[in-house]
């Protein structure tokens, strides 16, 4: 995979999770062993993708430079890092890394993002497709606090953000693939009412162009950037970290 770029978003003030963000960023809150920026980091490692960049910004983007360097503890010898002005929104937070995309096609993680199976399978089906875009959806109890999913067949026919009334119960992930197409995308976006730009409307627009795929995820996945999703991470992680302990022990003894 050494023609895609790896993103994670990892800027934004974090203010559902005050007082917790008050002296330190969300993305290095800790999610069970790790803090929670390890793992968007291994999820693109794991895809086989090394060129990463790290969107942060706030009073503590030194604390990432800090944390992970150059990125040894996942096998790298470099880490990019591009510093975020503000609050501008996902899609804001993207266009600052088309210098570092170079006309490449790229995977965008959200940092807060944590999931139980990795992203391979779904790169590797990105990689395969010619152009456009790919998403990655997952059923979920409480759709009305993500982008929503509305499916014809087998294409997306629109993406509502935190709708009232979801029309399915298909989230999308914060995981996103995108052609270098996306920083056109970006520069026609107007700010949406909680004065963000959008990455509902890059998708829709992608839908409208007719080059908008998915994948439904397989395995569990969650947020973590309020309350309640950053204990049901920290519970997912440790059961799963448990279990592949119990595992290894097993195979040990029998092995
Ligand atoms: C963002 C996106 C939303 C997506 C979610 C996934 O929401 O706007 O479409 O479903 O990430 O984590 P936010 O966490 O910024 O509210």
């Amino acid at each position: 995979m050494k023609d895609l770029k790896g993103i994670i978003l990892a800027g934004g003030l974090g203010t559902r999770l005050a007082p917790l963000t008050k002296i330190t960023n969300k993305h290095l809150l800790p999610i069970y062993d790790k803090p929670m920026i390890y793992y968007p980091i291994s999820y693109l490692v794991d895809a086989g993708i090394h060129d990463i960049s790290i969107v942060t910004g706030g009073n503590h983007a030194g604390d990432f430079l800090r944390l992970l360097g150059n990125g040894q503890a996942f096998g790298l010898s470099h880490i990019n890092y591009t510093y975020q002005e503000g609050e501008g929104g996902i899609a804001q937070a993207l266009s600052l890394t088309q210098y570092f995309s170079q006309g490449s096609r790229m995977i965008v993680i959200l940092g807060d993002n944590i999931l139980e199976k990795g992203i391979a399978p779904y790169v590797a089906n990105f990689h395969r497709q010619e152009k456009g875009a790919r998403v990655l959806l997952k059923e979920v109890s409480d759709p009305g606090r993500f982008g929503v999913a509305t499916l014809e067949g087998n294409k997306i026919t629109e993406i509502e953000e935190k709708p009232k009334n979801p029309k399915s119960n298909l989230a999308v992930t914060g995981i996103y693939m995108y052609d270098e197409s996306v920083f056109e995308i970006i520069k026609t976006l107007k700010p949406s009412g909680r004065g963000e730009l959008e990455i509902t409307d890059v998708n829709n627009a992608y839908i409208r162009r007719g080059e908008l795929e998915y994948d439904v995820l397989d395995g569990w996945w969650t947020d973590s950037g309020t309350f309640d999703s950053l204990l049901q991470a920290n519970h997912l992680v440790a059961k799963k970290a448990l279990l592949e302990k119990k595992k290894e022990r097993k195979n040990g003894v029998l092995g």
